[in-house]
């Protein structure tokens, strides 16, 4: 088990460098769309305030190549000074001397926010160099970026290596509810999977496959799951090597007599059709372009739902961005919100629908994890907190 802020002792005085992930959902304009990542972290800033630590925050926003102002994390200093007033300062820069003149005269229970970490090359890079000098800022680090926990970076990883360190509490709780729900499911246990890429989540499907009773397929992945099974798939989106990952799942699936449900039925739309007017259809063939689950599949997917005492969703199960291809994607997510089954959604679009058809606070864990959380679906280890020091018993 890894040390967690509770097991750090004496912090008053200390100052503790948090990787937070502040990497929040932009609109065109720039708008943040979703705070959620921001107000998850406020009990680990909290708990860290309160006993009087001063606290330097490190995010990344966005993936920027060099300095870019749009994605400056300027206005989340702002945000944050709402919840902790008079207490948060921005320093402009990550590393240097005025960031540690900076660091250095903080006061007990204040906050530095750091701007943000990917303005600098060497942060993807894990550049030693750079870890070094983000880890002259503090005498603790604490990783509570959940988010990018699987990124092996100098702000995530080459800095816990030099720091005594621990884990923040957003950090724990996400580490604990997704590896617990995968090795003690309730059954039955029904895995929902969508998105454009089976290759993207084929490990974490086979995974999920050994402890799962079911395993439902949406999404544009669908349409290679009905061509290893022979099926015609019009012009829908897929390929040989999608197809060839798709047949190997069925075989597995098979093999351990576990339930993978397809869709019966489909929204979709002619090819040469400019307009993209919907229709529904039972077979997808010749210009159809398959971009929902029809409604018979929805009602297939909910009876399942509706029976399962553990449900893990991943992925949209059509184009949901488009309002001509979302009701499937937005009805099985009040299915599971509604559903008396214990309920984990992660990745953006997943929980972007999930907050979109209201159901955000029926979910009894939303992850604010993408990457990080398949990565746990798939039975792997984050990076990020591997390096994390063991807690002493
Ligand atoms: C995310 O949004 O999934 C995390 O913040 C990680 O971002 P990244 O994929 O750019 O590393």
């Amino acid at each position: 088990m890894k040390r967690s802020i509770r097991d750090l002792v004496n912090i008053e005085g200390k100052k503790i460098l948090l990787r937070a992930d502040f990497n929040l959902p932009m609109d065109k304009v720039g708008r943040f769309t979703d705070t959620t990542r921001l107000t998850n972290e406020l009990p680990t800033i909290k708990y860290l305030v309160e006993r009087g630590a001063r606290v330097i925050i490190c995010s990344h926003l966005g993936r920027p190549k060099g300095f870019d102002f749009r994605l400056s994390l300027w206005p989340v200093s702002l945000m944050l000074m709402k919840y902790f007033p008079g207490k948060v300062q921005f320093a402009h820069k990550v590393v240097g001397d005025e960031v540690l003149e900076q660091a250095n005269s903080l006061s007990n229970g204040s906050i530095l926010l750091l701007e943000n970490v990917r303005f600098y090359k060497e942060e993807t890079e894990n550049d030693p160099n750079f870890a070094k000098q983000l880890a002259s800022l503090a005498d603790i680090y604490v990783n509570d970026a959940f988010g990018c926990a699987h990124r092996r970076h100098a702000s995530t990883y080459g800095v816990a290596r030099l720091l005594p360190n621990a884990i923040g509490f957003l950090v724990e709780n996400e580490i604990n509810l997704i590896t617990n729900a995968l090795a003690n499911p309730q059954q039955p246990f029904v895995a929902i999977f969508g998105g454009a890429k089976v290759e993207d989540k084929i490990k974490a499907i086979t995974n999920i496959l050994k402890t799962a009773d079911s395993v439902l397929i949406g999404g544009a992945m669908a349409y290679s799951f009905l061509m290893a099974q022979g099926q015609t798939i019009g012009r829908s989106f897929s390929n040989l090597d999608s197809v060839k990952v798709a047949e190997e799942i069925l075989q597995e699936a098979n093999r351990l007599g576990k339930k993978v449900l397809l869709p019966v039925d489909h929204v979709a739309y002619n090819f040469n059709d400019k307009k993209q007017r919907p229709f529904t259809t039972d077979i997808l063939t010749g210009d159809m372009v398959g971009s929902d689950i029809g409604p018979k599949t929805i009602k297939m997917f909910e009876k399942e739902i509706d029976g399962a005492k553990q449900v893990i969703w991943n992925g949209p199960l059509g184009k949901y961005e488009d309002d001509k291809f979302k009701k499937g994607t937005f009805e099985i997510a009040k299915a599971i919100g509604h559903s008396k089954a214990y309920s984990i959604v992660g990745g953006g679009d997943s929980v972007s629908a999930v907050k979109q058809a209201h159901c955000l606070n029926l979910i009894n864990h939303v992850s604010t994890g993408g990457g990080a959380t398949l990565k746990l679906l798939e039975g792997g280890t984050l990076a990020g907190i591997e390096v994390i020091q063991e807690k002493y018993i």
